[in-house]
């Protein structure tokens, strides 16, 4: 088929350097010109090197070669390559990030706003951008006005400053899920007041045991990813959601609803803790850091009255307000529907993503390796048999050019696991999964070949 040609003839082209990840590819009407054959078959062949992330298109630009990290395979024979697999860097899937259509859009922001950079902006955020986020957050389900929404320095701004703060209910001790997020370990790092957990797991939280921390435990807050948790994956039921509502209106406890990676559940049936609070006892926190850039360093935070004033004067004294221009250039991304387009690519890519690693979770993972299902390949964890250790377990995958994380980090001191790793599948091409899982696999079986050897061994050298 002449399609296969022209994707192997690229393919080689890419390898052996003649063209570069950020080149541009000959537009279709070029390309059945160089390649001497119809326009159809110059777009069914950069349809298949885009399925393959080889490429990725912008619109109203053209086709590009895209950047990546490349596995043993591909790597042979091209000595500047790295030889790994990345399952630990969790930024945004870089083939499928619009760079043109945002370099468009902070154009715009620096045009717009070109007046208002000479002086300080306000702490609360650009209004023009809190009227947008206000409509983006109706299609994550979460009903607001302009006025209740704070523009953030990332999200993890919103949780640092959340913490510190004194909340309505007059009360000083703070729960979380876990696992955790890591920057939230850190940011309760010498925090005043006590910290319970409570574990993270396939069905949610226990709930009674919750409801007797929010009984009996003075707690300020509870600070819950409700979907596709950092790093398990999981999310609660719409049951659990509504429960933990009611539960904190009944003791009244405040909801700290982490959605940083909202945007990429495409099960529509879920509503975020939010839907379910009318008294304003749910405080929804967002990030743009997953599905857009990190550093943007662009997040927000949808308050009640009654923490707003203090919210604002700690957000004024940590940065008086959020930089200008990414957020112009958020807002014309949003109002441009750009944003919307780019969500529905980007929860396609981590649900194909998904499937691949589930199947070859099945199918790589020694007997007695748990691991845990999400709607989304971002994160997920993958629990060792014992006696094997995480950080063990990722030190010798690394020598084998496969990069784990243990999660270690992850938990308050009294619930720590050393034999959890969190995998997520967001920089790995999505051909690379299956290699990946069988390597992490086979390096299991290996270490837990050595670990009974040696237990044998030693249990002859008893015997003697
Ligand atoms: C669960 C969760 N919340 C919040 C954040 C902070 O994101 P940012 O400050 O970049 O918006 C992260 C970052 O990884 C995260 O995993």
């Amino acid at each position: 088929m002449l399609y296969e040609k022209i994707v192997e003839q690229l393919l080689q082209e890419m390898k052996d350097g003649r063209r570069r990840p950020g080149d541009k590819l000959p537009s279709i009407r070029e390309g059945a010109e160089v390649f001497g054959c119809s326009r159809n078959t110059v777009i069914r062949a950069y349809a298949e090197l885009e399925q393959k992330h080889r490429i990725y298109v912008m619109p109203q630009s053209g086709y590009y070669v895209a950047h990546r990290r490349q596995g043993k395979e591909e790597a042979r024979g091209s000595e500047e390559v790295r030889d790994i697999i990345d399952f630990v860097w969790a930024g945004p899937d870089r083939s499928a990030m619009p760079y043109r259509d945002f370099q468009h859009c902070m154009n715009e922001a620096i045009e717009r706003y070109r007046e208002d950079m000479f002086t300080y902006s306000e702490a609360q955020g650009l209004a023009s951008l809190q009227f947008q986020l206000a409509r983006h957050l109706r299609d994550l389900q979460v009903f607001t006005v302009p006025e209740r929404i704070y523009v953030v320095t990332g999200s993890q701004q919103a949780l640092h400053l959340l913490v510190g703060l004194p909340f309505p209910n007059g009360k000083r001790n703070i729960v979380v899920e876990q696992p955790v997020h890591a920057g939230m370990i850190e940011s309760l790092r010498g925090y005043g007041g006590e910290v319970h957990g409570i574990w993270y797991e396939e069905g949610g939280v226990d709930l009674e045991r919750l409801e007797a921390l929010f009984r009996d435990g003075d707690i300020k807050f509870f600070y819950t990813v409700s979907r596709l948790h950092n790093p398990t994956g999981y999310s609660h039921t719409n049951e659990a959601r509504k429960r933990i509502v009611e539960l904190a209106q009944r003791y009244d406890v405040y909801i700290i609803e982490d959605d940083y990676l909202g945007d990429l559940d495409g099960d529509t049936r879920n509503d975020p803790m939010f839907a379910y609070d009318p008294s304003g006892r749910v405080i929804y926190v967002k990030s743009f850091s997953k599905v857009m850039l990190p550093g943007l360093r662009l997040g927000l935070a949808v308050l009640p009255d009654g923490l707003r004033e203090e919210f604002l004067r700690a957000k004024a004294a940590a940065d008086v307000h959020s930089p200008l221009l990414t957020q112009g250039a958020l807002e014309v991304f949003l109002e441009s529907g750009m944003f919307a387009a780019h969500i529905g690519r980007m929860r396609e890519i981590y649900r194909r993503k998904a499937v691949l690693l589930q199947e070859a979770y099945r199918k790589y993972l020694p007997p007695g390796t748990a691991y845990t299902v999400s709607y989304s390949g971002f994160y997920t964890t993958l629990g060792l048999p014992a006696p094997l250790r995480a950080q063990a377990v990722a030190d010798y995958l690394v020598q084998r050019g496969v990069l784990v994380d243990s999660i270690q980090h992850m938990y308050l001191p009294e619930f720590r696991q050393d034999g959890v790793l969190r995998l997520s599948v967001s920089q790995v091409d999505e051909g690379l999964i299956e290699p990946g899982i069988r390597a992490i696999g086979d390096g299991i079986r290996e270490l837990l070949r050595q670990r009974t050897e040696v237990r044998f061994v030693e249990r002859g050298v008893i015997q003697e």
